[in-house]
């Protein structure tokens, strides 16, 4: 028999269907046994009188959230409050009977969900959406990728020398020597764009040896990265960056806006690009910080998104012209400014979403610019004769995915948009 997913259950009104799920709510009276049946699409009452009979025995050693499968007729009452419908069982399987009692309620911590993060995702259907988001909004991106000429690379985590710089960087034993897991797809990326690739895609895992607590910080994120040859200027980068977002949110308000205002109470709006832009002096003339700190901290984004959307009422706004001292050695500075960047970072809401850059692809002046920084360029030769032998101006991005869906949907923290966090004190699950 055909498994029908409970939402579909009022088109079978009358007939006999299976349905599969966990049991949500056990009511188990003197005369009826009310069983809520939930599967990823919703929840159903499965009525059976009291009979004497084995499946009245069996339904009374049920216990929540077991896994099950029920065959029987979908029944028309006006009196249930689920849809009007009940399902009248002919036979319960008993796939998986879940241990009593659960080890996580409605009481849980937010710690205590993720160490039952199986059952946390499955017992809330806002926690589940999440994923159907970034599945949406993951498509979208790489569409937009495709469409904008990009070929998606898969470029190694592990590598023989640190990546960018040394101090964020995972060690790990490789075969009696090092290897680090990469922090970026950055370098490689740019090695595809000396491949003659001439848009670079790719969504894979990042990692960052970061001792950081935030809500913002993970270990281990998915990084959405592009990388575009031939630019001529920061400005293609941006102007990529922010056509992609809004064609992702695009499809999240079209296939999710829904459940997301039911769930989450909140609205997707679809933003108007262009995407208000501020230097990073402008920044901090609003600030008042002229001077003080060259980079923005979190208090600063804020300030500074705030400031924006009072203006203009837009939610986003790259912030440009990023101080030299604050940006890895890579990026390029304009011309006669080399005291500044060609790079933005993308706040939504006053958080960082994106870090993008022009990268220098002049080999003496790369090299000229990690010595000012300190930096040994052995261990980064491969890196280095990419821009030796015919390297087109370029310039990338890369997103935190987690980061998106965060802001998105309005979570508290980036535990709650990832499946399975990592972070300095979690491991596991
Ligand atoms: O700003 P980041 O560090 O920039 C880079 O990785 C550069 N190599 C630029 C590039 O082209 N990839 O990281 C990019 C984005 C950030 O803007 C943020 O959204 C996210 O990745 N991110 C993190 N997300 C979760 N946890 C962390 N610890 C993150 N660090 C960065
Ligand atoms: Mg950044």
């Amino acid at each position: 028999m055909i498994r029908v997913p409970v939402a579909g259950l009022r088109e079978h009104a009358g007939e006999t269907v299976t349905i599969a799920g966990w049991v949500h709510t056990l009511r188990l009276q003197r005369a009826m046994q009310f069983v809520l049946v939930r599967d990823h699409t919703g929840v159903v009452q499965v009525t059976h009188r009291r009979d004497g009979s084995a499946l009245e025995a069996q339904l009374d050693r049920l216990t929540i959230e077991s896994a099950v499968r029920v065959a029987g007729r979908v029944a028309d009452n006006p009196v249930v409050s689920l849809g009007g419908l009940e399902v009248i069982p002919d036979e319960v399987v008993v796939e998986n009977l879940a241990a009593a009692p659960l080890p996580v309620d409605e009481h849980t911590g937010p710690e205590g969900r993720l160490d039952w993060r199986f059952l946390d995702v499955r017992r809330r259907p806002a926690a589940r959406l999440v994923f159907a988001v970034q599945t949406t909004a993951e498509r979208a991106m790489r569409e937009f990728a495709y469409a904008s000429g990009c070929t998606e690379m898969h470029t190694p985590k592990l590598m023989g020398t640190a990546s960018e710089s040394g101090a964020e960087v995972f060690e790990l034993g490789y075969f009696g020597r090092s290897a680090y897991l990469a922090q970026s797809p950055q370098f490689y990326k740019q090695m595809a764009i000396a491949a003659g690739v001439d848009r670079v895609f790719e969504v894979g895992p990042v990692f960052r040896a970061e001792r950081s607590f935030t809500s913002r910080h993970a270990t281990e994120f998915t990084g959405v990265d592009a990388e575009l040859a031939w630019i001529t200027g920061v400005e293609d980068v941006m102007d990529f960056e922010e056509r992609m977002i809004a064609h992702a949110l695009r499809a999240v308000a079209g296939e999710h806006g829904a459940a997301i205002r039911e769930l989450y109470g909140t609205q997707v709006t679809v933003p108007a690009v262009p995407f208000p832009r501020i230097t990073m002096a402008a920044a901090h003339d609003v600030l008042g910080t002229r001077g003080e700190r060259a980079d923005l901290d979190p208090a600063g984004e804020r300030a500074i998104a705030a400031h924006v959307a009072e203006r203009t009422g837009h939610e986003f706004v790259f912030v440009t012209e990023y101080p030299a001292s604050v940006r890895p050695f890579y990026h390029m500075r304009p011309a006669g400014q080399q005291q500044l960047t060609c790079s933005s970072d993308l706040l939504w809401r006053g958080v960082e979403i994106t870090t993008g850059a022009q990268r220098e692809h002049r080999y003496d002046v790369l090299v000229r610019q990690a010595a000012e920084k300190g930096l040994s360029t052995e261990p980064m030769r491969d890196y280095l004769e990419c821009f030796r032998y015919g390297c087109p101006p370029h310039g990338g991005f890369g997103l935190g995915l987690g980061r998106l869906l965060m802001v998105l949907l309005g979570l508290e923290s980036i535990r709650e948009a990832t499946f399975l966090f990592r972070g300095p004190n979690r491991l596991t699950p």
